[in-house]
């Protein structure tokens, strides 16, 4: 067993355990926060379907797919608390409620969330709820978007002489401000940013970015629909429009870009506006 590492005043600083859990499945009283990944239920981890299969109660969000929720035990009660076009969304101080309570019943409770829990996916708030209430949490990770959809369009997100670094980020925070766009440099890849595509680009390209970098909007990623979009920054905000793309999108934005499409073998590319 490896040896405990000390601070200078003899405080144990190592810590050897996991929040990814061992079992199969949520135990009564237990929350599991899942990844779903990005749609295609083959990215699923083993573990996330065996969960799945076990669960007495899974809350998801709106984007695992029928197929991934296919994997539910029959008896499993399913909630969808996403968020839905026209529809009153459901709270985050109501899912958090929802989650404490279930477990405190006994359930075992599975938290299904798009991608990766922890990658935009508001996924801390809920476990800050579940530890203010004594109730034990786990984590599966899951296959990011961020990784997932480069992936699927051939996209390396870095790539030696190219790229050395990548940065994920969000078109917009909660208070709807953009990111300070200055310190990403090497590949970018923005989550929830088509619908600000114009802002994102006139940013970077204030950033220093030059207006011919290539830029690829892979949406649907891993799903029948999914669509990649090649264009530049200067270009994106028309072709985006034109192209008029099925949601959700990843905009990956950086040298790595042109690789894929100089390779054109990239699966799923499907439209390349000029
Ligand atoms: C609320 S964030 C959740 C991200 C998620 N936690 C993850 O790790 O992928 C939702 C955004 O993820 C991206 N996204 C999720 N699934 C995707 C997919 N299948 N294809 C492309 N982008 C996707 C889109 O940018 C979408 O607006």
């Amino acid at each position: 067993m490896a040896k405990a590492i000390r601070s200078n005043s003899g405080r144990e600083i190592t810590d050897r355990t996991t929040r990814i859990p061992t079992a199969d499945g949520p135990r009564p009283g237990e929350v599991w926060l899942v990844g779903a990944g990005p749609g295609d239920p083959g990215l699923l981890t083993l573990r996330a379907a065996e969960a799945l299969k076990r669960a007495d109660l899974v809350l998801h969000d709106a984007l695992p797919g029928r197929a991934v929720l296919r994997l539910l035990h029959p008896r499993a009660e399913r909630v969808d608390v996403g968020k839905r076009r026209g529809a009153a969304p459901v709270s985050q101080a109501q899912i958090n409620r929802r989650l404490v309570a279930a477990a405190l019943a006994g359930q075992r409770v599975v938290r299904l969330k798009g991608g990766d829990p922890f990658i935009f996916g508001r996924g801390f708030e809920e476990v800050e709820a579940l530890d203010a209430a004594g109730i034990p949490w786990f984590v599966v990770p899951g296959v990011s978007a961020g990784l997932a959809a480069p992936a699927a369009a051939g996209i390396p997100l870095t790539h030696r002489g190219l790229a050395r670094s990548v940065t994920f980020v969000t078109g917009h925070d909660a208070e709807g401000a953009l990111p300070d766009w200055a310190g990403a440099t090497g590949t970018v890849a923005a989550f929830m940013a088509l619908s600000r595509l114009d802002e994102v680009a006139v940013a970077l390209i204030a950033a220093g970015r030059a207006p011919g970098t290539p830029v690829a909007i892979i949406a649907a990623a891993s799903t029948p629909e999914q669509v990649t979009l090649r264009t530049t920054l200067g270009r994106c905000t028309l072709d985006a429009q034109r192209a008029g793309l099925p949601t959700p999108a990843l905009v990956v934005i950086g040298e790595v870009v042109g690789l894929a499409a100089a390779s054109a073998r990239g699966a799923g590319v499907k439209a390349a506006v000029a």
